[in-house]
């Protein structure tokens, strides 16, 4: 499904904002009608008019962006299970383009679906969306200004639905090799320098937490490094994904219903790979690089156990106490990689699905933003208010940090007690933060809204792609 300037009577179907419950507006053609149906337009409401071929969807609050995200999500979900090949949508910009952009994207990734696995789809007939001259308040909108709108969001839309597609496969298609494909493909469309590292690389730079983790599994790591560096370049920023394509907790095993989903482990990675594509479509003066940690979490023989002590990039020695708590070890030397490789760096910043105690205190729609420095931190909150994905900021404390003392190592992999365990994870990757650059890193925890079992917000049910738009908006304030 595409998007395009149109003009009103094109679509077969004309898809209604009803904003601040007005229904004496000129587009709101029988409000009688809508009433007697119950359509109130409360935020998330949707009525279709099937005979007029109009959709109708609420948003309460006009100048919340993320409203008409939602309602253009929720309408094209009606939409697309009718036999229509076309529908219209007005302009509702007084000034700027901005509520165009949220619409479009709001509808380009409300209509994503997964279908790989299906042995007979059944694709929408749903092709095009119209975006007609026709506008809510008669302000007209210059077509240059309203073409970018439609192109920057599907952009943001492609890079975001990327990320679901990789999270969705199964662990027995998205290893760490294919992960690894997919990152030097996207390198090779858009003339990006990839990197990508076995597991003798691993070994001859001693990175024996990474290689502890990976040890059991069948499926060979990889580390990735994928950049965009353009001549411009104002900032220099490095990007670190965590990519268990499949963490089954290791010895430390994870119950069965712990276990499933756990391929979307992978989604921190995943979600670097499409920044780095996106800022390099966009053409971002950042010099960007993903640097990504891929492999799996399997028990066998060889497993690294509770009780071993690593030894990591920096030298530093880590007591594991479970091997559930394998992510941070995989980060800890890909965060030394990353501040060996690029020296320069203005900010790194870690995106990974680290712990199930995130969901736990911030609740499933939320990530947590952790680090030393407050700017950075709040710099991330504003954003996500932008992108329109939700974020807070989880605190650091001195107490919180005496939990990961170790007995016998410089450090143990988990904490004493299971109270604070997403930010006794961040203060564990502090660690591996060097003091030069310990203002330049943030910590992103996505284990929440990284992978939704229930539809939500612009979200299939799958992987959410969370964090493309968030990073993409906080490279774009820097
Ligand atoms: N990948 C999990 C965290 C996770 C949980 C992601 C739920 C998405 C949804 C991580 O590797 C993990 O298992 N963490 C442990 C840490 C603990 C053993 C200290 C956890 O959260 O229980
Ligand atoms: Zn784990
Ligand atoms: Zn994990």
């Amino acid at each position: 499904m595409f998007l395009e300037i149109g003009n009103e009577s094109a679509g077969e179907f004309h898809i209604v904002f009803v904003v601040g419950k007005n229904f004496t507006h000129k587009f709101v053609s029988d409000a009688a009608l809508l009433e007697k149906l119950g359509f109130d337009g409360s935020d998330e409401s949707v009525c279709l008019l099937g005979e007029k071929g109009e959709l109708y969807v609420g948003v309460e609050d006009g100048t919340d962006h993320e409203s008409f995200r939602i309602a253009a999500a929720k309408a094209i979900n009606t939409l697309k299970s009718l036999k229509i090949k076309t529908a219209s949508v007005a302009i509702y910009d007084q000034l700027g383009t901005a509520i165009t952009e949220a619409i479009a994207l709001g509808l380009l990734l409300g209509a994503y679906e997964f279908t790989q696995y299906k042995s007979k789809p059944k694709p929408s007939s749903l092709e095009k969306i119209l975006f007609t001259a026709a506008n809510y308040h008669g302000a007209a909108i210059e077509t240059g200004a309203l073409k970018a709108a439609l192109s920057k969001a599907t952009l943001v839309a492609d890079a975001v639905n990327f990320v679901r597609d990789l999270v969705n496969q199964t662990p027995e298609d998205l290893t760490p090799t294919s992960l690894a494909s997919a990152a030097q493909q996207t390198a090779n469309d858009l003339k990006l320098e990839c990197n990508i590292y076995d597991e003798s690389y691993l070994k001859s730079h001693e990175m024996g937490a990474f290689l502890a983790v990976s040890r059991a599994s069948a499926k060979p790591p990889r580390l990735i490094h994928l950049t965009h560096k353009p001549a411009n370049a104002r900032k220099t920023v490095a990007l670190v994904g965590k990519g268990l394509t499949y963490d089954s907790g290791g010895l430390s095993l994870k119950p069965a219903d712990y276990m499933s989903t756990m391929k979307a482990d992978m989604g921190g990675a995943a979600t670097v790979i499409a920044a780095v594509k996106l800022a390099a479509e966009l053409a971002l003066p950042i010099e960007l690089h993903a640097i990504i940690g891929a492999t799996e979490n399997m028990i066998g023989g060889n497993a690294y156990k509770p009780d071993d002590v690593l030894i990591a990039k920096n030298g530093k020695t880590i007591e594991v106490k479970n091997t559930d708590a394998e992510g941070r070890l995989v980060l800890a030397d890909c965060l030394c990689f990353a501040q060996d490789k690029v020296p320069h760096l203005d900010y790194l910043v870690d995106l990974a699905t680290l712990t199930g105690a995130c969901v736990v205190a911030l609740g499933e729609y939320t990530s947590g933003v952790m680090g030393f420095n407050g700017e950075l931190k709040q710099a991330f909150l504003q954003a996500a208010n932008v992108s329109g994905e939700l974020a807070a900021e989880l605190p650091f404390n001195r107490h919180l940090k005496k939990l990961i003392k170790s007995e016998v190592a410089d450090i143990a992999n988990a904490a004493s007690t299971r109270y604070g365990g997403s930010i006794t994870a961040g203060l564990f990757l502090s660690e591996f933060i060097e003091d030069k650059n310990r203002e330049k890193w943030a910590h992103i925890d996505i284990a929440g809204p990284g992978y939704v079992e229930k539809a939500w917000g612009v979200n299939p049910f799958g992987a959410s792609g969370y964090g493309v738009r968030l990073v993409s908006a906080w490279l774009e304030s820097l």
